[in-house]
């Protein structure tokens, strides 16, 4: 099936959604989503949306605090951009229906760590959940757009395409023309065409053993347009959420970091507030500081956790701020007004992406990336907690506006050939790579975490290249599915991610390497911009 639109965008959470929102008033949308339409990083988030809202705060405090977090990297009018426009998106999701927790008839702001004021929107422990209700709920309601669910976006068309279609792109491309798409239920591959295209395909958690993420968060969008050529920045750049519940067999689940704003204290066994020895800012000090300063008493310690203590907190302030939480811990017998959680940091939010313009314009023409997929600038080496559906709502709204203002839209497509599968056969000898996925993420976990070393980089370097080929050769032979199709953008990001980290010879942020503890301006306090060409 070929398929032509206006509006071609890739993944329904907040970023897509809201994109699709404001480009529905300008022409046709198609959403194409790999799961179920809520099935989304934005669904689990929980702490909230950062933004100016309080009489004792200022636009200038939460751009400080942005730029703090970020370690030098930061671009400061990304940041600013954020800051300034974030206020406006807010009241745009309450006219929408979003349910915001209010507090004397106003937003309840909430506090998380790096953050001097009380600044953080959110629907008591459940923000994402909330948000991406109400705009699935305008999505299902406007007639100009169309959802895809069980859609997997396999490559960008571009350029490449037009002469050949190769199933591995590698082209000197100047356009997007749509993507080639696995209907996962029929496993046809379908043709979507369309003059403007949207990435917004979320995180990467899933390269690593343990993460917050859910599984559909495997760096689809990253992958896919390195393929394409396009420029990716700042893929060493990681964050590890200091605090998901330690419960050994059973998904990470997230303690937010809204807990800590709200008082609770990080311990080690022994009843130690550890923190203070890390940071004068304690339990609320940034991430970065929070899972090293974990780890290392791990390491230290030989425990296998430590411990978010609540418990000095009133009992029915904590059930009705953290509904959520409280409702989680209690099915594994830990009832966090009594008890200590025990936590343990995992792999959380990318930093990095795909390099975008102040409109989410990409080095491709045609293509646009907004959300945890794009790398705009704001989050540096850290992301500031909450920044991230702050700057998704932000840049998709900014894209959407660039488009309409520079009349982006042509409808000069030309041929795109089918799929072609010639060559290809169906996977009788999948057993050859099927472990190939708990590989990467067993090395990425082990080598590529909170604290790296050359030495460690290396061996992951060797180990993810070899995996990287296999995967590429058996690709090429093999029938798309999507296990194949997430399993090749795993192994890809997982290479993007410490090509990047062998390039950065200090410690910044997110990226601490034993063999470069220092921070070095000189020569480092640049972004580290990759490409396929
Ligand atoms: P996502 O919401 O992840 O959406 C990506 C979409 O793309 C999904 O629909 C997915 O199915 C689809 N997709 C992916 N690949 C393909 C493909 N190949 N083909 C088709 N579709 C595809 N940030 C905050 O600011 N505040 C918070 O409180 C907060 N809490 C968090 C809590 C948790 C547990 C997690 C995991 C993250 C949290 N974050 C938070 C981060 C934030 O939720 C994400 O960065 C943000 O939601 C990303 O939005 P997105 O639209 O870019 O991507
Ligand atoms: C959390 O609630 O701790 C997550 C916030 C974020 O990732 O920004």
């Amino acid at each position: 099936m070929q398929m032509k639109t206006d509006f071609l965008v890739i993944g329904s959470g907040i970023a897509g959604l809201y994109f699709a929102i404001k480009a529905a008033e300008m022409g046709t949308v198609a959403i194409i989503t790999k799961k179920e339409r809520a099935e989304s990083n934005t669904n689990y988030a929980q702490g909230g949306i950062a933004t100016v809202m309080a009489s004792d705060d200022s636009f200038d405090s939460h751009v400080a605090d942005t730029l703090n977090a970020g370690a030098g990297l930061c671009h400061k009018d990304a940041v600013e951009v954020i800051v300034h426009e974030g206020p406006s998106r807010i009241k745009e999701l309450l006219a929408l229906g979003v349910d915001f927790t209010m507090k004397n008839q106003q937003l309840d702001l909430g506090r998380e760590g790096g953050h001097s004021k009380h600044r953080i929107v959110h629907a008591a422990d459940l923000t994402g959940r909330e948000v991406e209700r109400a705009l699935l709920a305008k999505i299902n309601e406007h007639p100009n757009i169309r959802v895809f669910e069980n859609h997997v976006a396999i490559d960008l068309i571009t350029e490449h395409h037009l002469v050949k279609t190769g199933k591995e792109a590698q082209s000197q491309n100047t356009h997007c023309w749509g993507a080639y798409v696995l209907d996962a239920k029929s496993n046809t591959v379908n043709t979507f065409l369309s003059s403007v295209t949207m990435l917004s395909t979320g995180g990467a958690g899933q390269v690593y053993l343990h993460t917050t993420n859910p599984l559909i968060a495997t760096g689809d969008g990253v992958a896919m347009a390195y393929r394409a050529g396009a420029k990716i920045g700042n893929m060493e750049f990681i964050q590890f959420h200091p605090t998901t519940l330690y419960n050994s067999g059973a998904p990470s689940f997230l303690i937010s970091e809204a807990v800590r704003g709200f008082g609770g204290i990080l311990r080690t066994k022994d009843g130690t507030d550890f923190m203070k020895k890390y940071d004068s800012r304690g339990s609320l000090a940034p991430r970065d500081i929070v899972a090293r300063a974990i780890d290392s008493e791990l390491k230290r310690s030989g425990d296998e956790s430590v411990h978010l203590d609540l418990t000095h907190l009133q009992a029915s302030e904590i059930r009705s701020h953290f509904p959520n939480i409280y409702g989680r811990c209690l099915q594994f017998n830990i009832d966090i007004t009594k008890n200590w959680i025990p936590v343990v940091p995992a792999a959380h939010y990318s930093c990095g992406g795909i390099v975008t313009d102040l409109y989410g314009s990409t080095s491709i023409l045609g293509l646009f990336a907004c959300g945890e997929v794009s790398m705009t600038g704001v989050h540096g080496a850290n992301r500031l907690a909450s920044n991230s559906l702050l700057e998704a709502l932000v840049y998709s709204t900014r894209a959407a506006e660039y488009i309409r203002e520079k009349k982006v839209r042509t409808s000069m497509i030309p041929e795109i050939p089918e799929w072609d599968e010639s060559g290809t056969v169906n996977a009788d000898e999948w057993v050859l790579i099927a472990h190939d996925r708990k590989e990467i993420q067993q090395i990425m976990w082990d080598y590529v975490g909170i604290v790296r070393s050359t030495h460690r980089l290396e061996r992951a370097n060797r180990r993810i290249q070899l995996i990287l080929d296999e995967v590429l050769d058996f690709y090429r032979r093999t029938v798309v599915s999507e296990e194949l199709i997430e399993l090749r953008n795993l192994a890809r990001v997982a290479e993007l991610i410490i090509r990047s980290a062998l390039i950065r010879k200090e410690s910044r942020g997110l990226h601490y390497t034993t063999d470069y503890p220092k921070i070095n301006d000189i020569e480092w306090l640049k972004d580290t911009i990759i490409s396929s060409c």
